[in-house]
């Protein structure tokens, strides 16, 4: 019974959406979400003619993960995950104890884990049809190129390939020990959104990484958001998802 309400209730919600704007993120899976790369719509370069036409394979999960790399370009594998595409070479200036006196965790010395697979598009240094037996298309298919410009403001630090500033992102392939840092909620006992995972599943190294805060294939992200775990103008509970990790 309160699973059929609930059903009901993210019905009336999707409907209500798709009646205004399409959201980025709404919960219902990958499919015709930003991250499906089959459909050729991209919700934010829509005025672009057939924008997934780089998507040769015409598959969804393809251009992530492959079933059986069958010796394509190097053990890409070894990312974890079936890793199918390169990932980036850069060296980032990181948000660390260097930057900032007051970190305490401890935390890799470059970005590492799953935030290291959405940097393999998001940093705007790799080709985005740059993935299994596809060579790419060069710097004309990065992030900021690939539709026109219009993903400019998708690229993960902002700025220049070549000197890849993290200090302005949220710190990375960080712990969250809350017997480290006490102003931190208990990862072990908090849950990360509706979903009622725990914020500590969201990395295999209790780290924050990209995907403690979005979910990649949009199942568990916050309607109208940027594929966030928990939406951050709730009235009354604003800026949810930082409080779920820090007591502040
Ligand atoms: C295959 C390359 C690729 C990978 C890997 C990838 N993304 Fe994306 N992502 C894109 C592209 C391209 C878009 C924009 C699609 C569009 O607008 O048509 C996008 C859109 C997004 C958006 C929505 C932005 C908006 O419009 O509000 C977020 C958030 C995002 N990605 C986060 C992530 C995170 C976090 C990861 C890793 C867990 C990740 N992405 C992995 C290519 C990628
Ligand atoms: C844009 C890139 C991208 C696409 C497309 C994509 N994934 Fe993923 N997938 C990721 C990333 C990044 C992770 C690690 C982050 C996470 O687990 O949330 C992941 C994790 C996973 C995992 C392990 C963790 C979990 O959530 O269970 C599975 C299984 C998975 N993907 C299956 C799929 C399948 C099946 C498809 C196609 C229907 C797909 N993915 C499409 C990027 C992608
Ligand atoms: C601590 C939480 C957190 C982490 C970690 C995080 N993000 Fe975000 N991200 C957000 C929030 C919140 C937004 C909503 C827009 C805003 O507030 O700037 C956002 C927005 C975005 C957007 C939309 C563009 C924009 O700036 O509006 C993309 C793309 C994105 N993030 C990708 C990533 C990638 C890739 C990583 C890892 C390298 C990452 N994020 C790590 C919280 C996070
Ligand atoms: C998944 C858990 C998580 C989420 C969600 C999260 N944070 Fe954090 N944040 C951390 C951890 C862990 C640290 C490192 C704390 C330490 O060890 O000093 C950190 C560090 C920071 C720092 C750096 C503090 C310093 O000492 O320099 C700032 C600022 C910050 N977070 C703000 C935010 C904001 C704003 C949001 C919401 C957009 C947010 N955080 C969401 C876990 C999280």
């Amino acid at each position: 019974m309160k699973k059929a309400i609930m059903f009901m209730f993210a019905l009336v919600l999707t409907l209500g959406l798709s009646s205004t704007v399409m959201a980025v993120g709404d919960g219902t899976g990958i499919v015709g979400s930003a991250h499906d790369f089959t459909d050729g719509v991209s919700p934010r370069g829509g005025a672009v003619a057939s924008p997934d036409a780089w998507n040769t394979s015409g598959e969804l999960c393809r251009v992530c993960h492959v079933p059986h790399d069958h010796g394509v370009a190097g053990q890409r594998y070894l990312n974890g995950l079936l890793w199918n595409r390169d990932v980036s070479t850069e060296t980032y200036t990181m948000y660390n104890n260097t930057w900032s006196a007051s970190i305490d965790n401890d935390q890799l010395t470059q970005p590492g884990g799953i935030s290291k697979l959405c940097l393999s598009c998001h940093d705007g240094s790799v080709a985005i049809d740059r993935f299994d037996t596809y060579t790419g298309g060069g710097s004309s298919m990065t992030m900021e190129n690939i539709y026109g410009g219009a993903l400019d403001a998708l690229m993960i630090p902002d700025g220049a390939v070549g000197a890849l500033d993290m200090r302005g992102t949220h710190p990375l392939s960080i712990r969250f020990d809350n017997t480290v840092d006490v102003l931190l909620n208990d990862p072990n006992a908090t849950a990360m959104g509706t979903s009622g995972n725990i914020i500590d599943v969201l990395d295999l190294d209790q780290r924050v990484q990209c995907s403690s805060c979005h979910d990649v294939h949009n199942q568990e992200s916050a309607p109208g958001t940027n594929f966030l775990r928990v939406q951050q103008d709730i009235p009354g509970n604003p800026s949810a998802l930082c409080r779920t990790c820090h007591i502040k």
